[in-house]
C-alpha cells in the first residue's frame, strides 16, 4: 500500500483519523508499525479495539535500534520478510512510521525502509517531503492516497529476498565443483538452511566433512561426488568422448579430463544429473566456462555466450552486458548480447529498455566502434519486441536533463536499465568501477546463451556472491 509517516506533534489524532478513513476503504486492512515503542504498542491496542484494525509490529522499545546498529542488512530484510508475510495474511497492509528508535535518526530510517518495501511515502508535512527528496523520495499527502504515483525502488535487500522467492517456485540442483573452497562450504550451508536450492558438491567426502566440522557447520544432507572415483566416471568420459570425436578427442584424454572438476560437473548438468553448475572461486574464467562452451554448447539462434551483471546500487537495478566473455564482439555479436540480455532482464521481472553504449550520443561523436556500434543498433531495432536505441553516452542512457538535450525523441535515453557496452574491455572495467566506486553490489556474471545454466564466479568471491550466484543458477534452470 504505502508508507505513512506523520507528524510529531498533532501527529496522534491525525493517525487516527485517517486509519478510520482507510478502513471504510480497504477490506481486510491491517497496519504494520516496523518497530514499536511501549506508548506505540498501546497505541496499536487502541485502533485494534476502537477501529477493529489488526495491528502488528516487529521489534519493541530498543531492540529496533540494537538490531540495526549489530547488522543493518539483516534488520531491512527481517522487515521485508515479514511485510511480505503479513501480504499473505492479509489483502491491504498500511505501514506506519515509528519514532523511538535510541538516540538515532528514526526519521531517515523509516524512509529507507519506504525504499525496501517500494511503498509510496504519504505525510502532510513539508519538512519530511523536503527531507525525503534529499534521498530521492517524492511524497504525496495523505488526501492523495487513492493516487499514488509509481514507485519504483528496488534495494540490494529486497532484489535478493527476490531471487530466493524465485528460486523456490521450482527447486532445483546446482553443481559446486570446488569443494576444496571454505567459502563455497561455507555458502553451501547457507543455501541448504535457506532450502532454495539442492547442491552436488565435487570432491573427496571425507575431506569435506573435515572442513565442515572446522568451519562449523552441517552439510550432513549436501550429496558429494568425487571425480575419478565415482560410478559415473565411465559414463561420462563415453560421452564426453562421443561429443569431441569429430574435434580430434580420443578416448584416453576423455578419460583424464572426467578428472577434471569443471569437466565432471559440466557433464552432471549436460546428462541431466543436475540442473546447473557454479564454479570458478578457484578456477579461471576460461577453465570454468571452456567445457561448457564445448559440451552444453548455444541455445538455438545463439551464436555467442555472453555474461551480465546485474548491478544493485542503492535503489534500483540495473543490468550491464557483456563483461565477461567476447573480447571483441562484432556488430552482429552485439545486437545477439542486446537481445539476449533484454530476456535476461525479464526472466528476472525487469521490463528492459536497452542502451547500446558508445562515446558518442546520436551522431554527436564518429570513428569505426561508433560506426560499430550504430550497425550493431540498426540490427538489434529489427529485433521483434526489442526497447533498444543507441548509440549513446551513459549519461544520456540515465539522466533526464542529458537525454533531453542530446536524444530528445528517444523512449529508452533517461529510462535505460539495459546497458549493452561495445567491448569486454569497457564492460569489465566498468562494471568494477561502478562495484567499487559506487558501492554498487555486482551479482554475475550470469552467462546467457548456455543451452543449460553454468556460471562462473569471481576468484576474489565472497561467501554472499556464491550464493547469489547459486540463486540466479537455480532461477535460470526453470
Ligand atoms: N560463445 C559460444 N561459443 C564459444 C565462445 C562464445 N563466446 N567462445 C568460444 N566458443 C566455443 C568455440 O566455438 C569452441 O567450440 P568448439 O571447440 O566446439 O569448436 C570452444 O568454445 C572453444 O573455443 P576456443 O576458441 O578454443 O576458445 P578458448 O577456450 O580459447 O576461449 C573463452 C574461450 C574462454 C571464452 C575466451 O574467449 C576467453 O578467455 N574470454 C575472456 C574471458 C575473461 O577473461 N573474462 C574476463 C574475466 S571474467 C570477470 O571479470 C567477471
Amino acid at each position: 500500500m504505502f508508507y505513512y509517516i506523520r507528524n510529531d506533534k498533532d501527529g496522534l489524532n491525525e493517525a487516527y483519523e485517517f486509519i478510520k478513513t482507510l478502513k471504510n476503504d480497504y477490506e481486510d486492512l491491517a497496519i504494520f508499525q516496523p518497530s514499536a515503542c511501549a506508548l506505540g504498542c498501546d497505541r496499536l491496542a487502541e485502533y485494534e479495539s476502537k477501529l477493529g484494525v489488526k495491528t502488528y509490529y516487529l521489534f519493541k522499545d530498543d531492540e529496533a535500534c540494537k538490531a540495526y546498529l549489530e547488522d543493518e542488512n539483516e534488520f531491512f530484510k527481517k522487515i521485508i520478510l515479514k511485510y511480505q508475510e503479513l501480504l499473505q495474511e492479509h489483502k491491504h497492509i498500511f505501514v506506519m512510521n515509528f519514532n523511538a528508535f535510541g538516540v538515532i535518526d528514526a526519521l531517515l530510517v523509516n524512509l529507507q525502509i519506504s525504499k525496501h518495501l517500494n511503498l509510496n511515502v504519504l505525510t502532510n508535512s513539508t519538512t519530511i517531503s523536503q527531507y525525503a527528496q534529499k534521498i530521492n523520495i517524492k511524497t504525496q499527502s495523505l488526501s492523495e492516497y487513492k493516487n499514488l504515483k509509481e514507485s519504483n525502488f528496488l534495494t540490494p535487500i529486497a532484489f535478493k529476498i527476490k531471487l530466493e522467492n524465485l528460486a523456490k517456485k521450482d527447486i532445483k540442483t546446482i553443481v559446486l565443483p570446488e569443494g576444496d573452497d571454505d567459502r563455497i562450504l561455507l555458502a553451501a550451508s547457507k543455501l541448504l538452511e535457506s532450502k532454495a536450492v539442492k547442491l552436488i558438491i565435487l570432491g573427496n567426502n571425507q575431506e569435506i566433512a573435515k572442513k565442515a566440522s572446522e568451519l562449523d557447520i552441517n552439510l550432513d544432507d549436501i550429496r558429494t561426488i568425487n571425480p575419478g572415483n565415482s560410478q559415473y566416471d565411465e559414463e561420462f568420459a563415453n560421452a564426453l568422448y562421443e561429443a569431441r570425436k569429430a574435434k580430434g578427442l580420443e578416448l584416453q584424454k576423455a578419460k583424464e579430463l572426467i578428472k577434471d572438476r569443471n569437466y565432471f560437473g559440466t557433464m552432471l548438468v549436460h546428462l541431466g544429473y543436475a540442473d546447473a553448475m557454479v564454479s570458478g572461486a578457484a578456477c579461471t574464467t576460461a577453465d570454468t566456462i571452456r567445457p561448457a562452451l564445448q559440451i552444453v554448447k548455444t541455445k538455438p539462434n545463439v551464436s555467442s555466450v555472453s555474461g551480465g551483471f546485474f548491478m544493485c546500487l542503492e535503489d534500483r537495478v540495473l543490468y550491464f552486458a557483456d563483461c565477461a566473455v567476447t573480447p571483441n564482439p562484432s556488430p552482429e555479436n552485439l545486437a545477439q548480447i542486446a537481445k539476449i540480455s533484454a530476456d535476461t532482464a525479464q526472466n528476472f521481472g525487469f521490463k528492459a529498455n536497452v542502451a547500446m553504449l558508445s562515446y558518442s550520443s546520436a551522431n554527436s561523436g564518429s570513428g569505426p566502434s561508433v560506426d560499430a556500434t550504430k550497425q550493431a543498433c540498426e540490427l538489434a531495432k529489427a529485433i521483434d519486441g526489442l526497447n533498444v536505441d543507441g548509440p549513446m553516452q551513459f549519461d544520456c542512457a540515465v539522466d533526464l536533463k542529458t537525454a533531453k538535450s542530446k536524444m530528445p525523441d528517444s523512449k529508452v535515453a533517461a529510462n535505460a536499465n539495459v546497458f549493452i557496452f561495445p567491448d569486454l574491455n569497457a564492460a569489465n572495467i566498468c562494471y568494477k568501477a561502478v562495484q567499487r566506486c559506487a558501492n554498487a553490489v555486482a551479482i554475475g556474471p550470469i552467462l546467457q546463451g548456455l543451452n543449460k545454466p553454468i556460471n562462473d564466479l569471481s576468484r576474489g568471491c565472497l561467501v554472499e556472491d556464491i550464493i547469489n550466484t547459486c540463486l540466479i543458477s537455480a532461477i535460470q534452470a526453470q
